[in-house]
């Protein structure tokens, strides 16, 4: 049967579980009614160049579906993938008319601190992101610096994530592949203060973007969960299994949803759920152009120590020296923050390869004490922080930090960077950013590339 390929021009990909179809809307082509396996492999035998992941999920999730001719699809993709990995990006489709389709990953608070990094370690991976803000805690100036990192416009939606039919509408225009939900707020003290305004914003940002979702039959997902889920460790390093609790309003939003995510799951095996408990995230890109930027007072000890290092603070307050750790201060696990975004990605393509819900720590194994760390920036910043001693903070641990291995074995990741990297790598931010994103010249949100 002769394969025409000019009604591929408008093709229309649909990831519909039951079916594996390719279709084209208008078009009454006999190719378009064989199993999708059929169609990509018919493809690839004329010289296209495609790849459709999608497909392949389904495929592969249903193992040795049989294609009615005695043919087993998982031949097939394996057929697939040796002749195209790694040459290919993983998302688009190329037709030899020239249409192109592009698949996108959606990143909810993709404008914050995790999300631009991992919106760079996506483009460098193949993967083309889209981000839905509202700028809440971040600011729309991190934008043109994406695009000069990556040498691509990112797309960028203003909006609340809560909002569902604005982001059912954005799923499916951006034709969204799957979704890594970032949005939320964290702040553990002002989630005390404030707990109704975290409870507001990080479970009804949940419920619209799981609501959108299905209704745009996108079922991939990625949620920044936080070791804060094992509120007090009964011991280091921790694991997946370790008894979770929580401490603060801010960590009962996280473990409610781990709950909400697994309910999900268990309903409707469609869903492919990834939940990332991260441990410390820091550090920043290494060009200096993207990094961590609290407003007001930071919270966390490294933009803090950095705001010393800087001048813009006058000493760190070490919080506790009497702890039960190597020097008597807190222990934690810190990891680079591109590390921490390699993860999504590595976590990203587990879950469209195998589709499965699954739950890791994100860390690095090793925990390093708050003088340590104060050490190592000093080395790396050439700058002095001074530190003055301090009564322990209230709700804090003596040490903390992940057993990694799960992640090793499920994703084939591990974080890499050294915390002499995390330092310099904060330092040439904070230096090249006193104030971070505010002294930016204002930018426009970046057209979206459809
Ligand atoms: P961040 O504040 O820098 O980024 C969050 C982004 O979400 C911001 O750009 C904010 O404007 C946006 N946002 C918030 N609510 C929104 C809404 N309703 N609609 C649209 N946009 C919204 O935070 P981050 O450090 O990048 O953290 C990202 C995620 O990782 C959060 O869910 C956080 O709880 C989790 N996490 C962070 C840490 C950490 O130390 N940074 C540790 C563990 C888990
Ligand atoms: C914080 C969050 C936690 C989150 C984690 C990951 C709190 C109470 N908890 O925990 O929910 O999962 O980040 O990002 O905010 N320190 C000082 N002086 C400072 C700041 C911190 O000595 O000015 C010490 C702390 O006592 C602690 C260590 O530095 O020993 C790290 O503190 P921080 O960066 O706030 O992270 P976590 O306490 O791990």
């Amino acid at each position: 049967m002769a394969f025409n390929s000019e009604i591929y021009n408008d093709l229309e990909v649909r990831t519909d579980l039951e079916g594996f179809h390719l279709e084209a809307e208008g078009h009454d082509d006999p190719w378009l009614k064989r199993p999708a396996t059929d169609c990509c492999a018919a493809l690839l035998m004329t010289g296209r160049r495609l790849q459709c992941w999608p497909l392949f999920r389904g495929a592969e999730r249903r193992g040795n579906r049989n294609d009615g001719e005695g043919r087993c699809a998982e031949a097939r993709i394996r057929l697939w993938r040796g002749l195209i990995e790694g040459r290919f990006l993983r998302h688009q489709i190329y037709f030899s008319t020239g249409a192109v389709i592009i698949q996108h990953i959606l990143l909810t608070g993709g404008a914050g601190y995790i999300g631009s990094h991992t919106c760079v370690a996506l483009v460098h991976a193949g993967y083309t992101p889209v981000i839905v803000d509202n700028f809440s805690n971040s600011h729309p100036a991190v934008l043109p610096r994406l695009r000069q990192i990556t040498g691509q416009a990112i797309a960028c939606e203003q909006g609340d994530v809560a909002d569902a039919a604005f982001m059912t509408d954005v799923l499916r225009r951006y034709r969204v592949q799957a979704v890594m939900h970032f949005a939320g707020y964290k702040a553990v003290g002002e989630s005390v203060a404030q707990p109704l305004k975290y409870y507001r914003n990080n479970l009804a940002s949940m419920l619209g973007l799981l609501e959108a979702m299905t209704a745009a039959g996108c079922r991939t997902l990625v949620f920044s969960s936080s070791a804060t889920v094992y509120g007090d460790p009964h011991a280091v390093p921790m694991t997946e299994d370790f008894p979770r609790s929580h401490t603060n309003p801010y960590g009962h939003t996280k473990l409610m949803i781990e709950d909400m995510l697994a309910s999900l799951c268990r309903a409707d095996p469609a869903w492919a759920v990834a939940v990332l408990r991260y441990f410390n995230p820091v550090g920043a890109h290494p060009g200096g152009l993207i990094g961590d930027d609290p407003s007001g007072i930071p919270n966390n000890l490294m933009p803090y120590i950095s705001q010393v290092a800087v001048g813009k603070r006058p000493q760190l307050q070490v919080f506790g020296n009497d702890y039960p750790t190597v020097d008597g201060t807190g222990v934690r696990d810190y990891i680079h923050v591109l590390d921490l975004a390699e993860g999504h990605v590595a976590a990203l393509n587990a879950l469209l390869e195998h589709g499965q819900h699954l739950t890791v720590n994100l860390g690095t194994g090793q925990g390093h004490s708050v003088l340590q760390v104060v050490r190592a920036f000093e080395q790396a910043s050439g700058r002095e922080v001074p530190c003055q001693i301090m009564p322990r903070r209230a709700g804090d641990v003596a040490q903390c930090y992940a057993d990694p291995s799960l992640a090793r074995q499920l994703l084939g990741w591990q974080a890499r960077r050294s915390l002499a990297e995390m330092c310099g790598d904060a330092w040439r931010w904070q230096s090249q950013n006193p104030d971070g994103y505010r002294f930016g010249a204002p930018a426009a949100v970046v057209p979206s590339r459809r």
